[in-house]
């Protein structure tokens, strides 16, 4: 086996600019996550000038600070990782030029990192030993899917959501309730103390094999609760002060239940007793129990990424570029840019 290696990350996919050392693809140097969420909150969601133009202003000082915590320099890194799809072109854009600047002046090896396969990398920085293969299932504002998992570099799509996913579900939720973008959080705390059978959404299960996802549905259901059928009732445009606990409740629930039953289905189809969760959505506290004690109930075992590295972070591009380092997968300058 190779010596293991230290990999600067860089992260710019979509709102969050972030830079990260990481040795071995496990320790974590240092690790820096900038946030754009204050300047697109007004928007009520990420806007894709404002996300390329803020990357623009933090990249530099972000890669500075993580350096300077690393307490490293260029000839300490043996390659710079960076993410070059899926996301914002314009957003990925900036780190990916960053990162060939950085590679070719410091001559290190470059390595594109996919960001999806990188969240399921965080997942597995947080077991100690990995035993393949694994159901992941990946959840954040942009992707909900899952996969089969069989090496830090080999997913199979299982089924992804047909419409909208989680994280976006959730946001779009929070705008019809007026709470504030980004609105995973928001339901999360609003709903803290409400009850979650007080609106019994139905669990948009779909067929009884399929492994894909469908959170439209939901978002009319909630929104036809709040103004009535179709949804065309004038006032009150917010609803009952009293009623956001438990409406918050039942939606997250809703889609908490929905993203663990589908886990277990993977399982079941694919004969594995091992579920990874990454992504935004995966700091979800009421997400991590259900789904932790569905899967107890059937002797399961699930790993979530800790909840630093489930939303956007570099930690888990340095992670992944170094698995791909070891596996002699890098790139040259040529390396493109891929929304999709
Ligand atoms: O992974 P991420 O940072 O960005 C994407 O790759 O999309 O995920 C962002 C998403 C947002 O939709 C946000 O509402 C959701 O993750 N999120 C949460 C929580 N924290 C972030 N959803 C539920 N509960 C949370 N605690
Ligand atoms: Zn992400």
């Amino acid at each position: 086996m190779s010596p293991a290696r230290t990999v600067l990350g860089i992260e710019s996919s979509c709102d969050e600019t972030a830079a990260a050392v990481v040795h071995g693809g496990r320790e974590v140097l240092a690790s820096v996550v900038r946030s754009q969420v204050e300047e697109h909150a007004a928007w009520g969601g990420v806007v894709p000038e404002i996300a390329g133009r803020g990357h623009l202003q933090a990249l530099v000082p972000v890669l500075q600070e993580t350096l300077d915590a690393a307490g490293l320099g260029p000839r300490d890194l043996d390659a710079v990782a960076v993410t070059h799809r899926p996301g914002l072109l314009g957003s990925l854009l900036v780190g990916l030029s960053a990162a060939k600047a950085l590679a070719w002046a410091w001559e290190r090896p470059l390595v594109g990192v996919d960001h999806i396969q990188a969240h399921a990398y965080a997942a597995l920085m947080s077991l100690e030993a990995w035993s393949f293969p694994y159901v992941t299932l990946i959840v954040s504002g942009g992707h909900t899917s899952l996969y089969r998992t069989e090496s830090p570099l080999e997913h199979r799509l299982l089924g992804s959501t047909r419409d909208d996913a989680a994280g976006e579900a959730l946001d779009k939720a929070a705008a019809l309730l007026g709470l504030p973008y980004p609105g995973g959080p928001a339901i999360e705390k609003a709903g803290r103390e409400g009850n979650p059978r007080a609106f019994p959404f139905k669990r948009p299960l779909l067929e009884p094999d399929s492994l894909e996802f469908s959170f439209s549905g939901l978002k009319t259901a909630l929104l036809y609760t709040l103004k009535g059928p179709g949804g065309r009732r004038e006032d009150p445009t917010r609803p009952e002060a009293a009623s956001i606990p438990d409406l918050c409740a039942s939606f997250e629930a809703c889609v908490a239940e929905t993203l663990a039953r589908k886990c277990l289905r993977a399982c079941d189809r694919e004969g594995i007793d091992r579920i990874l969760v990454g992504g935004g959505v995966a700091r979800n506290l009421r997400l991590r129990r259900t789904l932790a004690d569905l899967a107890a109930r059937e002797g399961r075992e699930v790993a979530f990424a800790r909840p630093e590295h489930c939303t956007d972070n570099a930690v888990m591009v340095a992670g992944l570029g170094h698995a791909l380092l070891e596996a002699g997968r890098v790139d040259d300058l040529l390396l493109d840019a891929r929304a999709r």
